[in-house]
């Protein structure tokens, strides 16, 4: 008798928390992505990823995070950040040749996988995974702390939340979006996705969420060009939001009062714009153009400020390497390496 590999995946020991962005996030990334692709993305990619069911794209968005720690997927660790090796708080920028390393990254992986989910030589097991890899990293490349090298991506930044000893990087996947929403069930990420799937369309995000697709480019095939803005559109929060005092200013404190409420707008819409994205990325791959499913008049508007309870606005910082430091940046390259051999005893996956 063959098992269901769904079945299969569904009898692993179920880590909290032990994904980038956590579950709760990625799964309610793909959730959003589903209420905004066409009917032909959707069949599409129900067709790759042999999955007829509601929760299609969700039900594969943690599955690169648990790849990346089998002897087979190990090769893909790097793919889910890229180091940007910059100065926060005083200047965040990415620069995809400084940080962006040999073994690849989450802006080389993007486009890797765009290129190999169409590519005709692929065959189509290898092509569902790259499926798989495309709607898990468009999720963790809109997480601030996977476009930062400092402290390993926040990972050595020690803190405690409600009382619990953790890391600045876990509290950003995890605890903040738990808090916020209570649990971090499929039932929990779907109804997250409705919220702001409304946001998007009729809510506070509705005048912005044009500009989030800004710079998709249909005709280019990799679309790296795209994901290095979303790369610098979320390490700028790094800056204003993640350590806007610096490391030292979060190290060993409580973050459950006012930073959390600081940091909650901002991951809100990172997860939303993740969404919207995902979707236009997935239009593209499967039509060749963006196609969303929302009114034309809604998406029409130019770049807005932001406005509603949310507030955080958009924030693409012009970037401007100041210096290339090759020693820093090949020692958070090791270190970073190391996090992801070793995940640790609370699983800190980055
Ligand atoms: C698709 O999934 C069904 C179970 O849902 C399984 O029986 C079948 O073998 C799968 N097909 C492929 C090509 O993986
Ligand atoms: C592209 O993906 C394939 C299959 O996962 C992998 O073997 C290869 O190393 C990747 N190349 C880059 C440049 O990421
Ligand atoms: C941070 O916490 C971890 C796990 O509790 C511990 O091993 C590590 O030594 C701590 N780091 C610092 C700098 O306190
Ligand atoms: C989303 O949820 C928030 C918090 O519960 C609520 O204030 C807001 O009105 C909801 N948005 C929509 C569009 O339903
Ligand atoms: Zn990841």
């Amino acid at each position: 008798m063959t098992i269901p590999k769904a079945a299969l995946l569904s009898l692993l020991p179920f880590l909290p928390g032990s994904h980038a962005w956590g579950t709760l996030g990625h799964d309610t990334v793909a959730f959003i992505a589903q209420n905004f692709i066409s009917s032909s993305t959707a069949t599409w990619a129900k067709t790759l990823l042999n999955d007829s069911s509601p929760a299609y794209l969700a039900n594969v968005a943690t599955w690169a995070d648990s790849y990346r720690y089998t002897s087979e997927g190990a090769f893909s660790a790097p793919f889910h950040y890229i180091d940007a090796a910059d100065d926060p708080p005083t200047s965040c920028n990415v620069d995809y040749d400084r940080d962006c390393g040999a073994e690849g990254c989450v802006v080389s992986a993007l486009a890797n996988y765009t290129v190999r989910v169409k590519s005709a030589s692929v065959s189509t097991a290898e092509k569902q995974k790259a499926l798989k890899w495309i709607i898990h990293f468009v999720g963790d490349i809109h997480q601030p702390l996977h476009d930062e090298a400092l402290d390993v991506g926040g990972n050595t930044i020690n803190v405690t939340f409600a009382g619990t000893g953790t890391n600045l990087h876990h509290i950003w996947d995890s605890n903040m979006p738990e808090k916020l929403i209570g649990g971090y069930s499929l039932t929990d990420a779907k109804n997250w996705a409705s919220n702001l799937t409304a946001e998007i369309k009729t809510g506070g995000y509705k005048s912005e969420a044009a500009g989030w697709l800004s710079g998709i480019d249909e005709n280019k095939p990799d679309g790296k060009a795209t994901s290095l803005l979303w790369a610098k559109d979320a390490n700028a929060y790094v800056c204003s939001t993640v350590v806007p005092q610096g490391a030292d200013a979060v190290r060993g404190k409580e973050l459950e009062g006012a930073y959390y409420d600081k940091a909650i707008p901002v991951i809100e819409m990172q997860i939303a714009k993740a969404g919207y994205r995902l979707a236009a990325w997935l239009n593209v791959l499967a039509m060749g153009k963006v196609g969303l499913k929302v009114r034309k008049e809604e998406y029409d508007h130019g770049y807005g400020h932001g406005n509603g309870r949310r507030g955080a606005g958009t924030v693409v910082q012009a970037v401007r390497v100041e210096s290339r430091d090759e020693e820093r940046i090949m020692m958070a390259r090791r270190a970073r390496a190391a996090y992801g051999w070793n995940c640790g005893p609370e699983g800190h996956a980055h």
